[in-house]
């Protein structure tokens, strides 16, 4: 008996190892889920497809912290689910109050150990307790007689990670690779009347493995549900290309149409028909010439087969191209009709964009040109919904894009939501479109995803999923294998995958270059640019991920387009990123860790050009300038030349103003170029590119003549003023103290993310104690006072100054700010191109920058004067007062109402003290914000403050 059980236990043991999960077992995909196809009918039209129907809305929701827990039971048609708690789909659960999101940038959230998931992971790990929860989803659908005679596709636009399906009781299938949309046939499972609907998710899969992507873990059905009731004979898919001939003098236009017959009859006198050039689609002008029909008869399609129809137009006219920059459209429709019935018929609407993508030697070409990509990466990202993104967001962040001159996105890294490339073909936008794989958590470039072949399909299921779903997007000019990957034979399959699918546009990758038609290096300093680029030969070049934007950050961006603008060989660059990925909770932001998050990265997911609810943030403006697609330059005889850095658009199509203003003694000169009519993403008059010059300069306070024949002078012994060594410690003014705390020499300032990352606090320390400084203080009358800072290094080596200048606090009523200087965002020394001089006027909370993770702020450069009044006089109170600050020479000054130390060390804005006094710094000179990475590198040196070398500097404080 023992000896039987032994064996029996044994067979158990077996047949239990044997039996490995769907979703930790990487030979399995996906279980009877449909072929990868391209989107049939325009996002923004499908509304109108009358074979959609939404299955979006609020679905029954169960959460269970480990697949142990789930309710297995609950696809049963008598599972009493009655009593469960509602979602919102398409969403994720883990912002609908279940489960715990998590911010991780390269390593997983579970234990590595592939294909499994459950392993244990590290006590405190999120991942111990919640071992790889599941989300039960349950809905209704009503279904009638008549729908039950066609095919019925069930739609899930993405569900992250791994999902299984149950139709009335019954398993259906299986599907992982979350960002890629996943169909079954449901037919043979339907029943006219109620449906019960069952999805069961993981949130971690084997497929998990190739997701190890830089954002917030989360999971569910986070996109759209549909339930597709098509004829039983149906397109399946179709391909269009329209290339355009060697000269550009003709074009064809090729489409590949993908029929199949899923009724058990053979269907007869079928008829593809493609209508081109609907104007009522759009409203646009349609050149007559253009206006075609082509059809093609399928006489017979057997019960179960499929068939490609292949309708050729050769056009003998030139095309209308479509580019970024001009994105010309030819709407169409792709019917399919009975010829004797009208039973099958079917009607899509779409577009379609001529265009030529073309690598020559290292030279990147569209259309012929060189362009120039002025890009950015941007992750599909919503401070409510997580990775749901709505439309209107959508149109927001293109128009954004637009209005800053962006013409390349990114989609890091994975495919986005279908209607995001529409908006991207209608507006202009090229689009490197990625798959989505990463694997970083092996390491960048590892081998051991890329040569374990038990993973290869799921690389390649990856590539074939991208380029099959948007293959007739105009918008996409280059197919990107991931981001961050790994190296050897399963790249090359994904490689090989996309060139088998599609000869009309490279592939990129950044991680093994041999499959790569464009070298990536990414965040290269200017200079390492200029000369990587010159060693690379054989392939264009570009920066797939540059200008890490987070914080205060974004320096240097000129300089990097300097040398863009001057190789040929590159191609562009896209700065990391577009939108801070913040949670909104309760009005605050939160980041990694904020919601116990195990383990996490911190505020590293906060790397946008906007905030999460897309105000743009101080460096926006900047991108917006530097990659403005004219420049402005003055010529030594004071003409104006103009440089188009567009391909396919001429300078007259702008309209040109200038504006010449002035200042006191400062003359200068605005040029700008305007929008000449209205885009579906600005007005007719918005400022497309502007630039500005002083043409008279402004008249500096010589000091001698302040402190000697301007004012009258008095002794040191004035009433208003106590000075003791370096600092101003009081100033009386009508009997009230105008210093909260002292003026005085002060060279320190709080680090920015960057600094924070390149050890600048450490190597600076020594700043935080003033050395070597004199200051002279020069009293003009009891209202005004000279200031000359005078800094001679007594030692060597001194390390970088974090700023040259001085620091006092006011009263905490000093809230009002008039200045003549750069503005009116915020600017510092390597980031203020885009900051023109003017009067700008605004509150102090408005002159500081509210950093999701506080840090150093609000600088202003090349002030002239600055004034600061306290606020309007409450009843009884001292009446309203200015202190004025004039240069010697220009001035950086920052105001806040809080300290350095109310910065340091706090982690969301709402931490910040505000309000006990106001904080000035008048400072001749300010460490630059940095715009490389924010993992090591470094300001720019000559943004930089040299400790080894004298520096001088004055001004006038005065009252009025
Ligand atoms: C890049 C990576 C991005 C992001 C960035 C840092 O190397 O591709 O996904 O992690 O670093 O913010
Ligand atoms: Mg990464």
């Amino acid at each position: 008996m023992k000896r039987v059980l032994v064996v029996l236990v044994a067979l158990l043991a077996l047949q239990t190892q044997a039996q490995t999960h769907d979703w930790e077992n990487p030979a399995v995909l996906g279980i009877n889920k449909l072929p990868y196809h391209a989107t049939l009918q325009l996002p923004s039209k499908q509304k109108e497809c009358k074979e959609i129907i939404s299955l979006d809305g609020q679905w029954l929701f169960h959460w269970s912290r480990k697949p142990e827990e789930r309710p297995a039971d609950f696809y049963k048609e008598d599972y009493d689910v009655s009593q469960w708690k509602k979602i919102s789909v398409p969403g994720n659960w883990q912002l609908q109050g279940f489960g715990t999101p998590i911010y991780v940038n390269m390593s997983y959230p579970f234990a590595k150990d592939r294909p499994s998931v459950t392993s244990e992971p590290p006590k405190d790990w999120t991942a111990y307790e919640n071992r790889n929860p599941v989300g039960s989803y349950v809905t209704f659908v009503d279904v009638t007689k008549d729908m039950l005679s066609k095919n019925l596709i069930l739609h899930f636009g993405g569900v992250h990670s791994a999902m299984y399906l149950w139709v009335n009781g019954q398993k259906v299938g299986y599907s992982q690779n979350s960002m890629s949309p996943a169909e079954f046939d449901v037919t043979k499972y339907m029943r006219a009347g109620k449906n019960k609907i069952a999805v069961e998710v993981y949130r971690w899969s084997d497929g998990s493995y190739l997701e190890c992507q830089d954002m917030w873990r989360l999971s569910g059905i986070f996109r759209s549900v549909q339930l597709w009731v098509r004829p039983l004979v149906h397109i399946a898919d179709y391909k269009i290309e329209a290339i355009p001939n060697a000269d550009y003098s003709q074009f064809t236009v090729n489409a590949k149409i993908t029929v199949c017959n899923t009724g058990k009859k053979t269907a007869k006198d079928l008829l593809v028909q493609l209508q081109m050039a609907c104007p009522e689609l759009y409203g646009v002008n349609v050149d007559p010439n253009h206006r075609n029909i082509a059809n093609h008869c399928i006489s017979r399609l057997h019960a179960g087969d499929t068939t490609v129809v292949e309708l050729t137009y050769h056009y003998d006219t030139p095309p209308r191209l479509w580019t970024a920059e001009k994105p010309w459209l030819y709407p169409f429709t792709l019917q399919l009709l009975g010829m004797k019935d009208s039973k099958n018929n079917e009607e899509f609407a779409y577009h379609f964009g001529v265009k030529k993508v073309e690598i020559v030697g290292e030279v990147f070409k569209i259309n012929g040109k060189n362009v120039k990509l002025r890009g950015v990466n941007r992750h599909d990202h919503h401070p409510k919904t997580g990775r749901y993104v709505d439309n209107a967001t959508y149109e927001q962040d293109i128009r954004l894009m637009k209005q800053a001159n962006v013409n390349f996105l990114r989609t890091s890294h994975y495919p986005d939501r279908e209607y995001l490339y529409e908006l991207c073909d209608k507006w202009g936008i090229y689009v490197m479109d990625e798959a989505n794989h990463e694997t970083h958590g092996y390491g960048y470039a590892n081998k051991v995803m890329g040569e374990d072949l038990s993973f290869q399909k799921a690389h390649v299921d990856r590539a074939e999923s991208l380029v099959k779903r948007d293959f007739n997007h105009p918008c996409v000019i280059l197919w990107s294998l991931g981001n961050e990957g790994a190296q050897g034979p399963n790249i090359e399959a994904m490689y090989h995958k996309v060139k088998q699918l599609d000869t009309t546009r490279p592939a990129f990758y950044d991680s093994d270059r041999r499959y790569s038609d464009i070298w990536d290096d990414s965040y290269l300093y200017p200079d390492e640019l200029k000369k990587n680029a010159q060693t690379v030969n054989d392939k264009p070049f570009m920066m797939r991920e540059y200008a890490h934007a987070m914080g205060n950050s974004c320096g240097n961006l000129q300089e990097y387009w300097d040398v863009i603008y001057s190789d040929s060989s590159i191609c562009g660059a896209a700065i990391w990123d577009w939108v801070d990925q913040g949670i909104e909770k309760d009005g605050t932001y939160l980041y990694g860790g904020d919601f116990g998050d195990k383990p996490n990265d911190g505020q590293f997911c906060l790397n946008g050009l906007l905030a999460p609810d897309r105000t743009p943030h101080p460096h926006y403006y900047e991108v917006q300038k530097v990659y403005q697609p004219l420049q402005f330059l003055r010529e030594p005889d004071g003409t104006i030349r103009i440089v188009n850095r567009d391909s396919f658009t001429t300078v007259d199509e702008y309209d040109i103003t200038y504006d010449t203003l002035r200042y006191d003694s400062e003359v200068v000169l605005n040029v700008s170029a305007h929008l000449k009519e209205d885009k579906p993403w600005a007005k007719k008059g918005f400022t497309i590119a502007r630039e500005q010059f002083v043409l008279q300069a402004w008249n500096w306070k010589n000091k001698a003549e302040v402190a000697t024949s301007l004012y009258h002078k008095e002794k040191q012994e004035t009433k208003s003023f106590t000075i003791s060594g370096n600092s101003l410690t009081s100033w009386i003014v009508d009997g009230h103290e105008v210093l909260q705390a002292p003026l005085e020499p002060y060279f320190w300032k709080p680090e920015n993310d960057n600094q924070s990352a390149a050890g600048f606090a450490r190597r600076t320390a020594i700043w935080k104690e003033v050395k070597d400084v004199k200051v002279n203080y020069t009293i003009i009358n009891e209202h005004s006072i000279l200031v000359e800072v005078d800094y001679q290094p007594a030692a060597q080596d001194r390390p970088v100054m974090p700023k040259f200048g001085m620091r006092m606090r006011l009263p905490a009523n000093y809230t009002a700010i008039t200045y003549y200087g750069r503005g009116p965002w915020e600017n510092y020394p390597d980031r203020k191109r885009s900051a023109f001089l003017g009067k700008y006027q605004m509150p102090l909370s408005a002159y500081e920058t509210d950093y999701l993770h506080p840090q150093d702020n609000g600088n202003r450069c090349d002030i002239r004067w600055f004034e600061i009044s306290s606020a309007p006089a409450a009843v009884g109170s001292p009446a309203a007062r200015t202190l004025r600050i004039e240069g010697c020479q220009p001035l950086c000054i920052r105001a806040w109402d809080y300290g350095e130390e109310d910065l340091e060390g706090v982690h969301h804005p709402s931490d910040i003290q505000h309000g006990r006094f106001v904080n000035l710094n008048i400072d001749a000179n300010i460490h630059g914000v940095g715009g490389t990475d924010t993992w090591g590198k470094r300001t720019l040196p000559q943004y930089t403050i040299d400790g080894n070398q004298p520096h001088h500097y004055s001004f006038i404080l005065s009252f009025q």
